[in-house]
């Protein structure tokens, strides 16, 4: 048995806070002790009162820190590592000119398990424990992640994208071959340690009838995977969509004569939608993904979640590395802030921490295993630093509350103020960094 106790302030929430002032939607504890065993939370409440159950326990004091679950990115591309950052293009063209290429690299085994340890190094410095991730075309690129992710203990999500249409040679399967690939890596890897695959077909443009098919037949057979693809992130990726499936009544349409939808399925952006496709995902209880910095740098569009919880709809918020900017949940909160406020809805900084952690564990259904710091749950954590650069600690000077902390963390932070981050009870952070500094010495 392996115990720490963990000192410092704590936040966990309960639900989503309906307000600034729904204070029954979590708990804030000023000096808090978290009793971590085996991989798992034991105990969490006031410091001393933990203390007395684990008397022996060696003891890590974060004060002043805050120990928050650690931070859950529900759509990113792993093999997107190297696409980060590419010039001037809207989604179509960006595919075409920067992201296909990319993936062709994916063919390598050697390329894959290289850039799945910084794949993974860059979530754990940006505090983000569990991601559900895109991989390559090639069954290669899933092995590698989710081999690298067991060696770390990571929970993780992820398939290799089904496509058979649409891409350059190298970069497409077939139905079959999908099919045979997806479902090889869903018995080796689905529910092995803390891994759990996604069916994952890339989106309507990529994929032939027979391949989405195909894709809804699988997910028939496995009903305990998540499915995931794209929806609606772009005006001319909507126009080719509707002449490539011409017999469907909007884009949603086509998953859903498929048989992929439901409360598993997670459908990157949802920026562009009619008022059937909101009706229908209100219905099956497919959860739309807004990805802020990846809209706002392809120019796809305003994702609305006023109006979509407003109909019942949860949402998941995440990276979309590479067409997202920043690994950093707490920029891509920053960036979602500003969509919301271009359209009248200000993100309060508790659902915005609500929403990376708990509100993200939820629309996995995975929210009594992480997401909180409640006793019985994995024990991946974030501790953050509000003072982690000069510009956050002068402006912390003047916070007086929990929210504006969590303000300034929200718009201001990034890797630098995440102090220390727990895998499954395991510091990882000095570790993630250290091995990033390998990969990449700094200039002298
Ligand atoms: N639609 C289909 N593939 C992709 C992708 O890799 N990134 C984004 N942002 N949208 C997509
Ligand atoms: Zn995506």
């Amino acid at each position: 048995m392996t115990e720490t106790l963990l000192r410092g302030r704590l936040l966990t929430f309960h639900r989503d806070p309906a307000g600034p002032d729904d204070a029954e939607a979590y708990t804030y504890l000023e000096d808090a002790g978290l009793l971590l065993r085996d991989g798992r939370i034991a105990a969490s409440g006031a410091f001393a009162d933990v203390a007395l159950q684990a008397p022996h326990a060696p003891v890590v004091d974060h004060r002043p820190h805050l120990m928050m679950a650690g931070f859950i990115d529900t759509h990113i591309h792993f093999p997107q590592v190297q696409v980060i950052a590419s010039w001037g293009a809207q989604l179509l063209d960006w595919l075409n000119g920067y992201t296909f290429p990319e993936e062709l690299r994916f063919a390598d085994p050697d390329h894959c398990a290289r850039m799945a340890q910084a794949f993974l190094d860059q979530l754990t410095v940006n505090g983000t424990t569990t991601a559900v991730a895109f991989c390559s075309v090639h069954a290669a690129s899933a092995e590698a992640l989710f081999a690298e992710a067991t060696r770390r203990d990571m929970r993780m999500l992820g398939g290799k994208v089904m496509m058979d249409r649409n891409a350059p040679d190298g970069l497409r399967d077939t139905p079959q071959q999908g099919y045979d690939d997806s479902a090889a890596l869903i018995a080796r890897w689905h529910g092995r340690g803390r891994n759990g695959y996604v069916i994952t077909p890339r989106f309507a443009i990529t994929s032939t009838p027979d391949q989405l098919e195909m894709a809804g037949a699988l997910a028939a057979a496995h009903p305990g995977c998540h499915i995931q693809t794209h929806l609606s992130e772009n005006l001319a990726e909507i126009a080719y969509t509707a002449e490539l499936y011409p017999e469907a009544r909007d884009y949603l349409d086509i998953y859903e004569r498929f048989g992929l939808l439901g409360p598993r399925t997670l459908l990157g952006h949802a920026i562009h939608l009619r008022p059937r496709e909101i009706d229908a995902l209100a219905a099956t209880g497919a959860h739309p993904v807004f990805c802020p910095t990846s809209n706002l740098f392809l120019g796809s569009g305003l994702f609305d979640e006023g109006g979509l919880r407003a109909r019942g709809i949860t949402s998941g918020i995440a990276t979309d590395v590479g067409a997202g900017t920043s690994y950093s949940m707490l920029q891509t909160l920053n960036e979602g802030y500003k969509v919301l406020q271009l359209q009248g809805q200000p993100l309060h900084p508790l659902r915005a921490f609500h929403w990376a952690t708990r509100g993200n564990a939820e629309v996995l259904g995975l929210a009594d295993r992480i997401g909180t710091l409640d006793p019985g749950t994995e024990a991946d954590i974030t501790v953050l630093n509000v003072r982690a650069t000069e510009a956050m600690a002068l402006r912390a000077e003047r916070a007086s509350t929990l929210a504006e902390e969590l303000f300034i963390l929200q718009m201001m932070g990034d890797d630098r103020a995440i102090a220390e981050v727990y895998v499954a009870g395991t510091p990882r952070k000095a570790a993630a960094r250290g091995a990033a500094r390998i990969r990449h010495p700094e200039p002298a």
